[in-house]
């Protein structure tokens, strides 16, 4: 038996912020109860005075790598980064080698998983063979060998027959899709927002309505079909203005933004860092204002990382060769910290974004310390003050832009199925 003691208890599952004691045995919250309530004979006492405790947080959305590009991340190192910065399940997208498109592959993953993972890992399979969107997944299958949700994340699917049947087919075995809303003709040869920015520095731009034309197709789609779709990473004004309304419409779909996109804008390409090349790109200080705006009134249900390590073979080059993406699960805690700080977001708003409407969307357990269910948590310091050093980062990528940044908030220990696996 453990009980953690002391600390202060957020868990938006159960709208509970305050003073709370919580008793885990064999795995699982066994009580919760005010400060001092709980008798500590026969216990290992963690004690927690000081600091906030969460359910165990859910990123919806990662590149785990494996198979065929652990030279990026292995299911292994990613765990590990997972555990470090807070995170007891990672959701892991389907633009591995081979694609995950098949039951055999997704299999695979989670038996690799379960030996050498260090928290859960939740595949997601490919909504069509190959991603390359043309024909579907046997979405049965893949249901039926453990994914979450679909997705060809990485790529659009570019045609809306096939985004269509897969809404449909998706539908009948209750699974989201994950959408990357991306018009390919529209970004062609882009690496970065298409504006002033991008012309002051002579480099191609992604337009803002290629995600725009892409986000209102799906959510016709959605209407249409009546499927599930979730938008990834949204990073335009339009694009949160446009999932309101659906919202508004009851039209079932929901979304996500990355802590990056939250952060940082088109500004911190000036200095041609490639770390910050991400797709969709970083865009403007109003995009950015309207995704915080979006994720205030609940229009944005979720904040993914979209951990996507690269190696420096395919960052260290000129920006036009570069691969999209960065590594985000040891920065995001810290990083989403900054909006409580800044008053934007009160803490249960904050972590209900990254606990409980995952686990909704995509039906899984977790995201909850009610009584009862897996005891997965998370220990934070939330005044420790750090500095960014990727040499020190559990997982493979050190592609990040955050490099010297002045950090406040870190994870003191990880908590899965009521063991301390990290700190
Ligand atoms: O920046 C990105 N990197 N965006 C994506 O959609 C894919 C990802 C990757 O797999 O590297």
């Amino acid at each position: 038996m453990i009980l953690i003691k002391d600390g202060r208890l957020i868990d938006p599952s159960q709208g509970l912020d305050g003073e709370y004691d919580i008793l885990i045995r064999e795995g699982r919250v066994e009580k919760i109860g005010p400060r001092g309530s709980i008798g500590v004979e026969g216990c290992e006492v963690i004690e927690a005075e000081g600091l906030w405790v969460i359910p165990g947080m859910i990123d919806m959305h990662c590149h785990l790598r494996e198979p065929g590009y652990e030279y990026k991340e292995t299911i292994r190192t990613g765990t590990l980064a997972g555990l470090a910065g807070g995170f007891t399940a990672l959701v892991a997208m389907a633009n591995t080698d081979p694609v995950n498109d098949d039951a055999s592959v997704t299999r695979y993953i989670l038996e690799k998983a379960e030996k050498e993972g260090m928290c859960r890992v939740c595949p997601v399979g490919a909504l069509t063979r190959g991603m390359k969107g043309e024909n579907l997944s046997d979405i049965g299958e893949l249901r039926e060998a453990g994914v979450v949700a679909l997705s060809d994340d990485g790529r659009p699917v570019a045609r809306s027959e096939i985004m269509r049947r897969g809404l449909e087919y998706a539908k009948a075995f209750d699974l989201p899709i994950i959408s990357h809303c991306e018009d390919p003709d529209l970004s062609k040869g882009g690496v970065m927002n298409e504006g002033r920015v991008s012309t002051l520095l002579g480099l191609k731009g992604i337009p803002s309505i290629s995600e725009v034309i892409m986000i209102a197709r799906d959510i016709a789609l959605a209407g249409f079909t009546g499927g599930r779709l979730h938008i990834a990473h949204v990073s335009t004004r339009e694009g949160v203005q446009l999932i309101r309304e659906a919202k508004a419409k009851g039209i079932e779909v929901t979304a996500e933004v990355t802590p990056h996109h939250l952060t940082l804008t088109e500004e911190a390409l000036k200095d041609f860092d490639t770390n910050a090349k991400v797709n969709p790109p970083l865009r403007t200080e109003e995009d950015r204002e309207a995704l915080i705006e979006g994720l205030k009134d609940g229009t944005i249900d979720v904040i993914a990382t979209d951990h996507a390590p690269h190696s420096p073979v395919e960052k260290e080059v000129e920006m036009d060769l570069a691969a999209f993406g960065m590594v985000g699960l040891e920065t995001a805690l810290p990083l989403m910290l900054r909006l409580v700080e800044e008053g934007v977001l009160e803490p249960l708003s904050l972590f209900e974004k990254v606990t409980v409407n995952p686990a909704r969307i995509l039906g899984i357990e977790g995201g909850s310390l009610r009584q009862g269910s897996r005891a997965d948590a998370v220990l934070i310091d939330p005044g420790k003050e750090w500095v960014v050093d990727p040499s020190l980062f559990h997982s493979r990528g050190r592609n990040t832009p955050f490099k010297g940044w002045k950090m406040k908030g870190k994870v003191v220990k990880t908590i899965l199925e009521g063991k301390v696996v990290y700190g």
